[in-house]
């Protein structure tokens, strides 16, 4: 399967899915990484590991639905099946989501459904949180909802921050997003209403 990412930032998830998907057998190729944001940290990364990118600059378009015409041309002009958000701080509209059905996936730092939206971290140590994580998942209209694929748990510790948390959490995230991708693009996942059920082969 040939995999686009979309960032926006420095590509830490895209950088541990580049690395992953050259493993011999992983079933997904990254294609393509496209930024929103010209001079993202992460294409500089992308492009010294070979790999093509592009930037599709939301400003200075007419709509959102201009933006997303035009980002949506630029994937399939690359033959592409599959779609990670890694750090994308776009919300797509329902049009671009359901073009793309069950063929987006995302990664959020937080165990979905709770914390949804941003400063996760910062939140789950405000709540007590004893546990925290990270969860990919299917992309659906409504923000940070959608079939989970993965998730990942680390313990939240005494006298951590939202930065220490944060970086406990990221090693995670940089496991979990290339397994859940090999799930996917090897076929092995079957969406039921919210139920994701892998170990299915084929489809
Ligand atoms: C990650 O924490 C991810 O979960 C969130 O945005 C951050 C992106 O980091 N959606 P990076 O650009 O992948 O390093």
């Amino acid at each position: 399967k040939r995999v686009a990412v979309l960032i926006s930032g420095r590509g830490s998830n895209m950088t541990a899915l580049i690395e992953a998907a050259r493993a011999d057998g992983y079933p997904a190729e990254i294609a393509l990484v496209v930024s929103n944001v010209p001079g993202a940290g992460g294409l500089e990364k992308a492009a010294s590991e070979g790999i093509e990118t592009t930037t599709v600059d939301h400003r200075g378009r007419g709509s959102r639905q201009a933006f997303e015409e035009e980002l949506d041309r630029t994937i399939r002009a690359k033959d592409i099946d599959l779609i990670c958000l890694a750090g994308f701080m776009r919300i797509l509209t329902p049009w671009f989501i359901e073009r793309w059905h069950d063929r987006i996936l995302n990664i959020h730092p937080a165990l979905l459904p709770s914390f949804k939206g941003l400063d996760t971290h910062a939140r789950a140590l405000a709540e007590g949180c004893l546990i925290h994580g990270a969860t990919v998942h299917f992309v659906r209209s409504e923000m940070d909802a959608g079939p989970i694929i993965v998730q990942g748990a680390v313990p939240v510790m005494d006298g951590d921050d939202a930065v220490t948390l944060a970086a406990r959490v990221l090693t995670v995230e940089h496991k979990i997003y290339p397994q859940a991708l090999a799930l996917v693009a090897s076929e092995r996942t079957s969406v039921e209403g919210m139920r994701v059920r892998t170990g299915v082969e084929g489809s």
